[in-house]
């Protein structure tokens, strides 16, 4: 299974300027990549209060959410809440048939399948804005060793860099 982080950062290396901000600040590109990616890979996974910034599932995808509020039922075919762990996640998702999967942030979940040293790729996409406080990739310390793959410019204001985690 391959896991592959994708997120958008401003110029100073902020996903959100607190848990409930809305992401409509990366612009057209950004959201354009982030679903070819998604919809190739098939499966997205992410945080609850990242879902609940936008509070319906991506459509065409498997959407898992991570939450511990078990009183969360889902109204979509497409969405499971979920209390498990990041290895059992992706093995269930491994046995569904899928063998790419988009991990969609927030900075909670990014740290848990990155301090379980389970994401093989990540894309990040710098937006011409500065917030100067907010949200990184990460909520603690994670040390990761990366090979820069590609560096692009996607649109007018916009660079992506893909890189691969070396394990
Ligand atoms: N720029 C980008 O590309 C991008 C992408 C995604 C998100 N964001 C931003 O990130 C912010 C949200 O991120 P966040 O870090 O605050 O939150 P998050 O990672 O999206 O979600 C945190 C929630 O995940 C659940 N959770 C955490 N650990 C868990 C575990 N071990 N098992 C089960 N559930 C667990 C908990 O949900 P419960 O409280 O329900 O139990 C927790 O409150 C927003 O501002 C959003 O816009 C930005």
């Amino acid at each position: 299974m391959i896991v592959t982080l994708v997120m958008a950062l401003t110029a100073d290396g902020k996903i959100g300027k607190d848990p409930d901000h809305f992401p409509d600040w990366t612009g057209k590109e950004d959201k354009k990549l982030f679903a070819a990616i998604s919809k190739k890979a098939g499966a997205v996974i992410m945080g609850s209060k990242t879902f609940d910034t936008f509070g319906k599932p991506l459509p065409h995808r498997k959407n898992i959410i991570l939450t511990r509020n078990r009183d969360r039922k889902s109204k979509w075919p497409n969405l499971h809440y979920t209390d498990k762990d990041p290895e059992t996640i992706l093995k269930e998702l491994e046995a569904e048939g899928y063998s790419e999967v988009v991990l969609a942030g927030g900075a909670w979940v990014n740290t848990l399948f990155a301090q379980a040293n389970l994401i093989d790729n990540i894309i990040v996409t710098i937006s011409p804005k500065i917030f100067g406080t907010g949200l990184s990739l990460f909520t603690e310390a994670v040390y990761m060793d990366l090979e820069l793959k590609s560096m692009d410019r996607i649109g007018q204001n916009l660079v992506c860099l893909k890189y691969e985690v070396k394990k």
